[in-house]
């Protein structure tokens, strides 16, 4: 399938500092079909964890070859009871025995978070045969937020008309607090910048600037004023990030909109980073786009990790794995 114009942006950038992914779902033709294609254009190295028979037969049986690609089996690899030393000693407080941890190591998704923690990895992208939470599940007992106390988040670029936008959260933090939607804003204008989006934030309500009064748009109104509060912290300070709120999608995206109801805002007309205040109403919003408004919808990726952890749809397609692929690759970078 031909690449699209974002996905060919991607790689480009992945090629400048090549990383090591891994991929667990051994199993699933869709990924060693994007294992095959990543590894010919040298986007990244990878790990493909599976068994180590059938992969190179089916490789073989292609004609492809292995360049760029290790296979691990994790029930023959020497390193599978160090990974459960190492995961019982994370988590024996949690109660977990070492015989629970040498069981859970047999978990690919495990053994793959494991690797990225050992340093064996940068980055995984899996979920083409899990569901999101087994997927991300040990990231977040493993890999751990970057900063103390944070919730991780997840983000999507949506491209339309070649225009990039991200998208948080649509995935992972189904209710957030005022708190926690203030962390999502700024993860997700890092993001941006990561992607070389510019970092002009919406915080979206069903109100723009208080022309309706509900507790839904107050949780809006406090989390843009504690995003901008953290935006006066040193590490913030010159990347450009604007963050302004409460915002309706039409005031934040089209400027004539922006003009009526949201005078003197730096950010309504011209954002590309949309907040929502919620997952029913981001999950919903992203796929709007995709299945009404024809937009590439890429992600869920997520955000605020240690490591880049990943995770597809069950539906996705070997081009979506490609480009999940790359966005890990810089995530990494
Ligand atoms: C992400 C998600 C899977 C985590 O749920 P879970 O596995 O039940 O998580 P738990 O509450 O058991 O927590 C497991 C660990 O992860 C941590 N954790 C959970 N959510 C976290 C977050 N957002 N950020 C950081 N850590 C988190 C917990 O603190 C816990 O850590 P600990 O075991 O070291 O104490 C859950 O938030 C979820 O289901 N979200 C919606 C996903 C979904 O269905 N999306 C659909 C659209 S794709």
């Amino acid at each position: 399938m031909e690449q699209t114009l974002f996905v060919k942006k991607l790689i480009e950038k992945t090629k400048q500092n090549v990383k090591t992914i891994v991929l667990p779902e051994g199993e699933d033709e869709r990924v060693l079909k994007a294992a095959h294609e990543v590894a010919q254009i040298k986007a990244a190295k990878l790990i493909i964890l599976g068994n180590e028979a059938e992969i190179k037969s089916y490789f073989a049986n292609n004609n492809w070859n292995l360049d760029g690609i290790e296979i691990i089996e994790p029930e023959k690899s020497p390193d599978l009871q160090k990974y459960a030393d190492m995961f019982y000693e994370m988590r024996k407080e949690k109660g977990v025995t070492p015989e629970d941890a040498f069981k859970q190591m047999h978990n690919y998704n495990y053994f793959g978070t494991m690797m990225i923690k050992a340093g064996k990895a940068d980055g995984m992208v899996s979920g083409a045969a899990h569901s999101t939470a087994d997927t991300v599940r040990p990231a977040l007992q493993i890999i751990k937020s970057k900063k103390k106390g944070r919730s991780v988040s997840s983000a999507f670029i949506i491209v339309s008309n070649d225009k990039p936008y991200v998208f948080s959260d649509c995935a992972i933090i189904i209710d957030p607090t005022a708190q926690e939607l203030a962390d999502i804003a700024i993860d997700a204008s890092e993001t941006a910048i990561q992607f070389g989006i510019e970092p002009n934030v919406a915080m979206l309500s069903f109100s723009t600037k208080g022309s309706a009064k509900h507790e839904k748009v107050t949780k809006v109104v406090e989390a843009t004023k504690l995003a901008q509060e953290q935006l006066k912290l040193p590490e913030y300070k010159d990347l450009g990030i604007k963050i302004d709120g409460e915002l309706q999608l039409d005031a934040a995206v089209d400027s004539v909109v922006a003009a009526k109801k949201a005078k003197g805002s730096e950010v309504a007309g011209k954002a590309s980073v949309l907040i929502f205040p919620d997952i029913n109403a981001g999950n919903i919003g992203y796929k709007l786009c995709q299945r009404i408004g024809g937009a590439e919808a890429y992600g869920p990726f997520l955000q605020g990790l240690n490591a880049p952890v990943n995770d597809l749809s069950r539906g996705a397609l070997v081009e979506d794995i490609v480009g999940m692929i790359a966005i890990t690759c810089i995530q990494a970078q």
